[in-house]
């Protein structure tokens, strides 16, 4: 039986064009390779055009499109180009992110510009790039990758957890507004998965999932329509249930767990 959906499911990728922001490595890398053999049209951006076109490789539906997302025109230029080439874009994942862990003491402003640029700042120069002509269609898809980092403020997240926390903030924005103009808003917030982004980590990541477990729970997730797409869930659901206690409780605890 199909239940209630926030979103449209995607089911069938076949014919479907797909522009992958954040794509050159890790789980946008991932979420390429599947969405082609699922038949999509898939475009992927990155800064490293050489690590864009050995993903495609040579793929008649592959479209290699590099840009840095710290720059609006990049952005205004590719979206062009790709309206070009398939005439509308159904849908755009914005994958790109940096981290570096790091204790407020270390905060360097140039990493802070940088980073806050790179992670959030980006999707809205992609938003005002795309939401025009999905707005005119009244159709389309948005795919924000924020963390659980975003869920509660972390050790070691002092640039990149609160960039999470904005974005999980505008994803639900982004469906209110969005939403009754037949635009689809999917949030997803992935616990630790083994990528470049986490090799930073000197400590025991809990539930680190591969980048096909990632990719798989992802696709499953829009398969279904959810607005929020958290995995694994045992992880996931242990942080958002930290989130939620009192702050008495929650400080308290997370002082404990910087302690072990
Ligand atoms: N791995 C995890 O445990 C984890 C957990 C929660 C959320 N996430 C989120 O999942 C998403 C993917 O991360 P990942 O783990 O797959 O990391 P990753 O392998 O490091 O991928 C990050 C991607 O962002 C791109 N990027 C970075 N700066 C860019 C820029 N200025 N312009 C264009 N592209 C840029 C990188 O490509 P270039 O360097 O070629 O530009 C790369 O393709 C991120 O949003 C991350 O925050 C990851």
């Amino acid at each position: 039986m199909q239940g209630f959906s926030l979103n449209p499911r995607w089911t069938d990728w076949a014919g479907k064009r797909v522009w992958i922001v954040g794509a050159s490595s890790g789980i946008g890398a991932e979420l390429a390779r599947t969405a082609l053999d699922r038949g999509a049209n898939v475009a992927v951006s990155a800064r490293r055009a050489d690590a864009l076109t050995s993903l495609v490789d040579g793929h008649a539906r592959g479209v290699v499109m590099p840009l840095d997302v710290r720059v609006p025109a990049d952005w205004v230029a590719a979206h062009a180009a790709l309206c070009e080439t398939w005439s509308a874009v159904d849908m755009v994942i914005f994958c790109a992110a940096e981290y570096r862990p790091l204790r407020p003491w270390e905060i360097d402003a140039e990493e802070a510009r940088r980073t806050i640029e790179t992670n959030l700042s980006s999707v809205y120069y992609g938003l005002a790039a795309v939401l025009p002509a999905m707005m005119a269609r009244q159709a389309g898809s948005v795919v924000l990758l924020a963390s659980v980092a975003g869920y509660l403020g972390l050790p070691n997240a002092t640039i990149y957890g609160p960039t999470k926390a904005a974005l999980i903030n505008l994803a639900e924005l982004l469906y209110a507004e969005l939403h009754p103009h037949g635009i689809g808003v999917y949030l997803v917030n992935p616990g630790f998965v083994k990528t470049r982004l986490t090799a930073h980590n000197d400590f025991t990541m809990p539930a680190l999932q591969t980048t096909a477990a990632a990719a798989a729970a992802i696709l499953s997730g829009l398969a279904r329509g959810h607005f929020e797409i958290a995995f694994p869930s045992r992880f996931t659901r242990t942080m958002r249930l930290l989130s939620m206690l009192p702050y008495r409780l929650r400080l308290t605890l997370m002082l404990r767990l910087m302690k072990t």
